[in-house]
């Protein structure tokens, strides 16, 4: 059996740790925090305004402190935005790192930026800012590909394609149709995605580590101050809120991945060469090492076993928060890695779709070849009904007799169907305002928060 020694332990901020132990507790924060950093340097922008402002004698930081404060952290902004800010082992996480940062130049006035809070309120902050920040990319990401599906959709509005049911022939139908199903789908995940945007949009800052603090801290400024709606009120929830909000927000995101799945898989299956209903774009396809007449699609496949994997983030968060109990557990940091990776991976597949659905060309004559007389059965059933027949004498008519069924013209068939929401009764317009509602809202917030956040700094109010 190996033998364990006794170690060493390594003098970190906040007390003597086992070099082991270190590694193991920090994991893979000194890794995933980078993308943390701005965030976590707005956070404390907003938290020493506030302190600067508390009306306490002594102050806690006076308000000239407080400018010098600002004015390192816009550094730290600019080292980080250079990839040149380091997060160190010592340092265990970005909150730290930024504390040793502002300690080590700023001496004193740094070693008092941790006044009232804790980590476990900062690092709620942090995720709550990054999380708006990224869902509000997602939306203009998402409006893209659901215009762009609109776009595809209203070029072949006129376009018949066999609508299918268990994969089986079953009725006249239209490319358009097909594609702009995608795009409401994707519009109903916007408002999703908007209304988990205002859930998470307020600020846990000031819970500290899950109780408050007994300081007259100002809560409501720190939240207006970064844009928040306000804070959230209890802070024992606003604390343990944290694990909940991560797999709300990857919820949204599989919900746009499951759009991004079946879509996917559609197109793998009508651009095999026994359909060839729709041709990829060449430069989106990928060849074998063997096989020199390849064409793959990787991509979609890829979509397809990435829908999966962000679902998996989802349930994740959701598992390791469902057991704990109430306060901070430190399990939570477990939920950084696949929150961070299910939005960035939800992001980059809805970007690659978009480009592979603006030069995905539609095959016409293949399209046709698909409406064999049966596809009519249906609508002959139906003509017999407008004659005066009984639906179900038609229906039975119509089966005892489908070899007499004739080879009809698709597009008069589409044309018949004309009721809201057939192939011929699509409302481009009002499809269009379902996508750009949320897309609106999307610009107009982060305008704001950009605003909000050039105020923090150049027009600060300590
Ligand atoms: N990296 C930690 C996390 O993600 C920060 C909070 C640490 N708090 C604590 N009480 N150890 O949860």
């Amino acid at each position: 059996m190996a033998k364990i020694k006794k170690s060493v332990g390594r003098t970190t901020t906040v007390g003597v740790i086992d070099p082991g132990v270190l590694a193991f507790t920090a994991g893979k924060d000194v890794v995933l925090d980078r993308e943390l950093i701005e965030v976590d340097c707005l956070g404390t922008a907003a938290h020493v305004t506030m302190l600067s402002r508390m009306k306490v004698n002594p102050p806690i930081l006076t308000q000239a402190e407080c400018r010098r404060v600002l004015g390192e952290l816009q550094k730290i902004i600019e080292q980080a935005r250079a990839g040149k800010f380091a997060i160190t082992l010592d340092d265990q996480d970005v909150h730290l790192a930024v504390e040793r940062t502002l300690t080590a130049s700023l001496g004193d006035v740094g070693k008092k930026v941790h006044t009232a809070r804790s980590r476990n309120d900062q690092v709620a902050l942090d995720l709550r800012l990054y999380a708006r920040n990224q869902i509000l990319g997602t939306l203009e990401e998402v409006a893209t590909l659901a215009e762009t599906l609109l776009a595809f959709a209203r070029r072949h509005v006129g376009v018949p394609m066999v609508g299918r049911t268990h994969m089986q022939p079953g009725m006249p139908s239209s490319v358009g149709l097909w594609a702009s199903a995608f795009s409401e789908e994707l519009a109903d995940a916007m408002e999703l995605l908007v209304a988990l945007y205002q859930v998470n949009n307020r600020s846990p800052l000031g819970s500290a580590a899950s109780y408050g603090v007994p300081l007259p801290i100002d809560r409501a400024l720190v939240a207006r101050l970064l844009g928040f709606e306000g804070p959230a009120h209890n802070v024992l929830y606003a604390n343990q809120g944290r694990g909940r909000m991560e797999s709300l927000v990857l919820d949204g995101m599989s919900q746009v991945m499951l759009t991004l799945s079946r879509l996917a898989q559609d197109l793998m299956l009508f651009t095999m060469p026994e359909f060839a209903y729709f041709t990829l774009p060449a430069e989106y396809c990928t060849g074998s090492s063997i096989m020199p007449q390849k064409k793959n699609p990787d991509v979609l496949e890829l979509v397809r076993a990435k829908a999966a994997r962000v679902r998996a983030h989802a349930s994740a968060v959701y598992d390791l928060s469902r057991g704990l109990p109430s306060g901070y557990n430190r399990d939570l940091q477990e939920a950084k890695e696949p929150f961070l990776e299910g939005i960035a991976t939800t992001r980059s597949s809805v970007r690659v779709m978009s480009g592979l659905i603006v030069g995905t060309t539609v095959n016409r004559d293949a399209l046709r070849r698909g409406f064999t007389p049966d596809v009519f059965a249906t609508d002959r059933a139906l003509e017999l009904v407008g004659e005066g027949m009984p639906f179900r004498d038609a229906y039975h008519h119509v089966k005892n007799n489908l070899h007499e069924l004739a080879q009809l013209d698709p597009e008069a068939a589409i044309r018949k169907k004309v009721h809201e929401g057939a192939p011929f009764g699509l409302d481009f317009a009002e499809m269009k305002g379902r996508i750009a509602v949320p897309a609106r809202y999307a610009k107009n917030e982060a305008k704001k928060l950009g605003k909000t956040f050039q105020k923090l700094f150049w027009h600060s109010s300590c």
